[in-house]
């Protein structure tokens, strides 16, 4: 588990730049799927063929990152956020570039308080001279994510991009896992989530399901202060009711607890009051598609110190494949 989500967690793909991490999931399962194809978004999509119902399970492979805007004449490199960035997270993180390019992300000092600390307040040293200099490694419009080792910490790992190769990581294990599957599965690794859902709404038009099942990291309420939520690190996968994007099917919702309860799989039920994923473009497809998310409590989601409990990792790949491989009529 440990070596697999590492390199997951590392690989380079902020949204719309997802070719490498495509890649290298495409060399890890292509020996245990009967078909893989690469939409013309570039949504990796592997079917593991069977003859009951058309299943389709969504884990986004895209990370959050930065977007260079503009090039100071001194080589600092001012930036817009892809997808959901804090820059309170990001103050001092470093970020790294396809070229491998590290920078360091500072901000204006003369901000008087933190509060009015904005992104167009804050810049990338890339420790560079001047313009010249900085356009011979970078351009305009180049995307970095952030810099974040993964580690082992007791019985949880922390790393970047846990949200959302934790998901990708468990529909892996889900399709090497030798369960007797009698549906017709199909994993889908989406671009663009991060953006607005975007892979999840052409993958899911393209392949139609009878069922959709996301996997996604989603909060926890139990650090000091934290907002009050009815999740924690380590009491079981989440089966989601509802977020900002979706009301959980009440078909999907039982499916889920009943399995959970049959196979003795700990789970906990979740209400996220914000933020949304790929089942929330997902079930509003064609004539509709009863879909629901399996989530993993995660803390810090969108920083590069995401972190999450091992056990329940290893439940949702226990829950996922014992979903696909039950008899529906
Ligand atoms: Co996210
Ligand atoms: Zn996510």
């Amino acid at each position: 588990m440990i070596e697999l989500l590492n390199k997951l967690t590392q690989c380079y793909g902020p949204s719309g730049n997802e070719e490498v991490i495509r890649e290298f999931i495409i060399k890890e399962i292509k020996e245990y799927v009967d078909e893989l194809v690469v939409d013309p978004l570039g949504n990796l999509i592997a079917r593991k063929k069977g003859n009951g119902k058309k299943i389709m399970f969504a884990a986004h492979m895209d990370e959050i990152g930065v977007i260079v805007t503009y090039i100071e004449k001194e080589g600092f490199l001012r930036f817009a956020n892809v997808g959901g960035i804090s820059p309170y997270f990001s103050l001092f993180q470093r970020v790294k570039f396809k070229n491998g390019t590290i920078g360091v992300i500072g901000y204006e000092e003369k901000i008087k308080e933190m509060k009015d600390l904005n992104i167009d307040k804050m810049y990338i040293d890339i420790g560079v001279k001047n313009r010249e200099d900085a356009e011979k490694l970078i351009n305009v419009g180049d995307v970095a994510c952030f810099v974040g080792d993964f580690y082992e910490n007791g019985n949880k790992f922390t790393s970047k991009a846990l949200d959302n190769r934790l998901g990708c990581y468990i529909l892996i294990e889900v399709i090497k896992s030798s369960a007797n599957f009698s549906n017709d599965l199909y994993f889908v690794f989406t671009v663009q989530e991060e953006l607005g859902l975007r892979g999840a709404k052409t993958s899911a038009f393209s392949i139609t399901p009878d069922y959709a099942i996301a996997v996604d990291v989603t909060d926890t309420g139990d650090t000091p202060g934290s907002k009050t939520m009815a999740l924690e690190l380590g009491k079981g996968p989440a089966i989601k009711v509802k977020d900002n994007s979706i009301i959980t099917h009440p078909f999907i919702k039982n499916l889920m607890v009943d399995t959970a309860k049959e196979k003795n799989i700990p789970y906990q039920l979740e209400v996220l009051e914000r933020g949304g994923t790929d089942a929330g473009a997902i079930h509003i497809t064609k004539g509709g598609i009863p879909s629901g998310v399996l989530s993993i409590a995660t803390r810090y989601i969108h920083s590069p110190c995401e972190t999450v409990d091992q056990d329940d990792v290893k439940n949702a790949v226990l829950l996922l494949s014992a979903i696909a491989s039950k008899k529906f009529n």
